[in-house]
């Protein structure tokens, strides 16, 4: 409080100095991402291959099968990184359409119900009319359909998932809220699982960890946001808004 003028001018000439290495670091980090990602798909491709021919000899079925569920597997989170990488460094290569949010609402809840199904749960929806706006439908896709499905997998067997979205006149955007009844996550964890790799000890295995930050960084990028809070009965809320020019 007591910093003498010069002191602060000195500081801010700290700082100053101190971002931009700061933004061209991130930016390296960011292109590396991109560039491992690429590396690892090409011998990923000819692993794939190989596996093809080699499923040709039944003595190796077994062994085969394992091999190919982890380069799927691999394949995903090559997938994942390059989609994290594209919004973090590309953000203007996104391509945009005009399209109804809530006609994709309906179809990711649909093909939710299926999966939903499988342990005795539901997955209703209230929708309000139309909602359009110039939009990525790829990635507002896959944001949704991963915060439903988190939610089909959290939710206690035997309960329901309420997806409603809503228009907020007042505001000028659309609220969409996706809550399940399974056990919520700790406080603590309520912002960070929108970072990449932040999951679960119990997920290792299952997803990883990258699909909140790719929603976060999609609905960020179409002027929105994304929230994660308990609900006081049980389960998790996550809500998603998206302003009308996105
Ligand atoms: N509805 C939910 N209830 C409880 N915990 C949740 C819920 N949704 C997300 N989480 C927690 O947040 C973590 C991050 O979610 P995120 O969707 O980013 O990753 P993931 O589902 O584990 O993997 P991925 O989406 O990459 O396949 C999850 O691993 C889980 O620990
Ligand atoms: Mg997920």
């Amino acid at each position: 409080m007591s910093m003498r003028d010069d002191e602060m001018v000195d500081l801010a000439g700290d700082c100053g100095q101190t971002a931009d290495p700061l933004k061209l670091l991130v930016e390296a980090q960011q292109h590396l991402i991109h560039e491992i990602a690429h590396e690892l798909r090409s011998p990923l491709m000819r692993m794939q291959a190989a596996i093809g021919l080699l499923r040709q000899d039944p003595a190796c079925r077994e062994m085969v099968e394992r091999i190919e569920r982890e380069s799927v597997r691999m394949d995903t989170l090559i997938e994942a990184l390059l989609t994290l990488a594209r919004l973090q460094s590309y953000p203007e290569s996104i391509q945009r359409e005009p399209l109804d949010v809530i006609e994709l609402l309906t179809e990711i809840t649909e093909n939710a119900q299926f999966e939903a199904g499988l342990k005795g749960c539901n997955v209703s929806l209230k929708t309000c009319p139309a909602f359009v706006s110039c939009v990525s439908g790829e990635l507002l896709y896959r944001s949704f359909e991963n915060v439903i499905r988190n939610a089909v997998r959290y939710t206690l067997p035997g309960t329901t998932v309420a997806v409603s979205a809503r228009i907020n006149p007042d505001a000028g955007c659309l609220n969409v809220r996706i809550t399940d009844q399974g056990r919520g996550i700790a406080n603590e964890r309520l912002h960070s699982i929108f970072q990449p790799f932040e999951r679960g000890m119990s997920e290792a295995g299952t997803g990883f960890g990258l699909g909140l930050a790719i929603a976060a960084r999609a609905v960020e990028i179409h002027g929105g946001m994304i929230m994660a809070r308990n609900e006081l009965s049980g389960g998790l809320t996550v809500e998603i808004s998206l302003p009308c020019r996105a």
